[in-house]
């Protein structure tokens, strides 16, 4: 079933929004589950599409999951099977995390290989190489990424680019090899941060996560856990730049502001007051927004799940803004988009410089990833009158209960089926 949003222009976004668990943690987190026999149960888990897509892809590995609302339980056997379902494993990227965990607990894994998409290609060289490291032998064979090895062998493992995949499967390998792993230019994201959380609670050694290198103690055996995920940075980044594109006053509970400091310095650039709290903050816009320029970088630079969001706020400022896309090579793709709602922004190569107007033009567009279809409606907000954004289901994928926050915030959007 197709569905579009339809979004009425002129919002000014206020009131308060928590965000949920981390898209970019829960599906690593529900994998790193297959490591322990037994029952572990995640808390704070978002309510996307996304879930239970994991769900099936572990359960044609032999797992029972149940998901209760934002509680997710992953009860694992004791015999594993290898082989993940390639119609399950195609759809969604993130499936690929299954592939340390596996090849940790069977010795061998076989997982269909995920494909590029709308962003960019996404190769595994890195994650190959990594679990080659450790021992495996690796091979891509009728579309699926194969491993096999005797046994895990701790290693010294450099990686090229602090590839946030890679850091989680060599990481879910490395905890029950023999020996110890040191992992440099290893991923610093919060989400690593909250996997290897998980995984010393299930008796893992590691130390170092949220640094560039991460040194891990194989054990034998690991045991299963409970865990809360961490909070949406990306959900919560979000909700700050449409607060400031909107000029609005916008709240965001559930997430530290810590693992958003960049991308809150540059609102504040932008003219914006920003409060932070604990485990929040409030975002406040009274005026035309200054252009701002952007690079995304990994962690802790600007994330280049926020460049839409970036593009949308830019497309509204007073100036000229410069954005690098730096992570993913065809991440410009939806400003053509953005151009149909008539965003003055024009793309060479990786960088795209776009001047910004005091409003858009409501028209019809069509999200091709999450993060591009959110930055749509986002810009969509900021536009004359009535625009429609199609093939919604991508932003299902990664923002809970999208609509309801929106018109809770003094939005207007309809979900409606085509
Ligand atoms: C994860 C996030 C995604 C985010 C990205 C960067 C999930 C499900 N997705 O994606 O939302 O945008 O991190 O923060 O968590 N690369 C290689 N070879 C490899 C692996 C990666 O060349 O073996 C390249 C990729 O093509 C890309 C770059 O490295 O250009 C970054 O990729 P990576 O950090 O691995 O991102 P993902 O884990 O795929």
């Amino acid at each position: 079933m197709k569905e579009r949003f339809q979004v009425h222009g002129g919002a000014r976004l206020t009131g308060a929004v928590k965000v949920s668990g981390a898209k970019n943690s829960v599906l690593k987190l529900m994998a790193a589950a297959l490591l322990a026999e037994g029952t572990t149960t995640l808390t704070n888990c978002p309510e996307i599409l996304d879930v239970p897509l994991m769900r099936e892809v572990l359960v044609g590995l032999g797992c029972e999951v149940i998901v209760d609302g934002t509680d997710v339980m992953v009860t694992v056997p004791r015999h594993l099977t290898p082989d993940a379902d390639f119609e399950a494993v195609r759809q969604f990227r993130a499936s690929v995390c299954v592939l340390g965990p596996l090849t940790a607990r069977c010795g061998r894994a076989t997982v269909a290989l995920p494909g590029g998409d709308a962003i960019g290609s996404r190769p595994l060289d890195m994650h190959q190489s990594g679990l080659e490291k450790l021992g495996c032998t690796t091979r891509i064979e009728h579309g699926c990424v194969v491993t096999e090895v005797d046994h895990l062998t701790g290693a010294d493992i450099a990686l090229d680019f602090p590839s946030v995949g890679a850091t989680e499967n060599i990481l879910t390998a490395a905890v029950l090899a023999d020996g110890i792993t040191v992992l440099d230019n290893a991923a610093r994201e919060p989400e690593i941060v909250d996997l290897c959380n998980l995984l010393n609670s299930m008796g893992a050694k590691i130390d170092g996560a949220g640094s560039n290198t991460i040194t891990i103690t194989g054990v034998t055996e690991l045991h299963p856990a409970t865990h809360e995920v961490v909070g949406d940075r990306i959900v919560a980044g979000t909700w700050a730049y449409a607060a400031a594109m909107t000029q609005g006053d916008v709240t965001v509970g559930g997430i530290s502001p810590k693992h958003l400091h960049l991308p809150l310095e540059k609102l504040k650039v932008a003219g914006a007051e920003v409060e932070t709290y604990e485990q929040g903050f409030r975002v406040k816009m009274n005026h035309r927004p200054q252009a701002v320029d952007y690079q995304t970088l990994p962690y802790p630079g600007f994330p280049t799940d926020l460049q839409p969001m970036a593009i949308g706020l830019a497309a509204v400022s007073d100036g000229l803004s410069m954005i690098t896309e730096n992570v993913f090579e065809s991440r410009f793709r939806f400003v053509d988009e953005m151009q149909r709602l008539g965003a003055d922004a024009s793309v060479d190569g990786h960088h795209v410089a776009i001047r910004g107007k005091k409003e858009l033009s409501s028209t019809k567009v069509w999200s091709s990833d999450i993060r591009a279809g959110a930055g749509l409606v986002m810009a969509a907000l900021a536009a004359d009158g009535i625009s429609e954004i199609h093939d919604v289901f991508h932003i299902d994928r990664g923002y809970p209960h999208f609509v309801e926050q929106l018109n809770a915030l003094g939005a207007r959007v309809e979900r409606i089926e085509d």
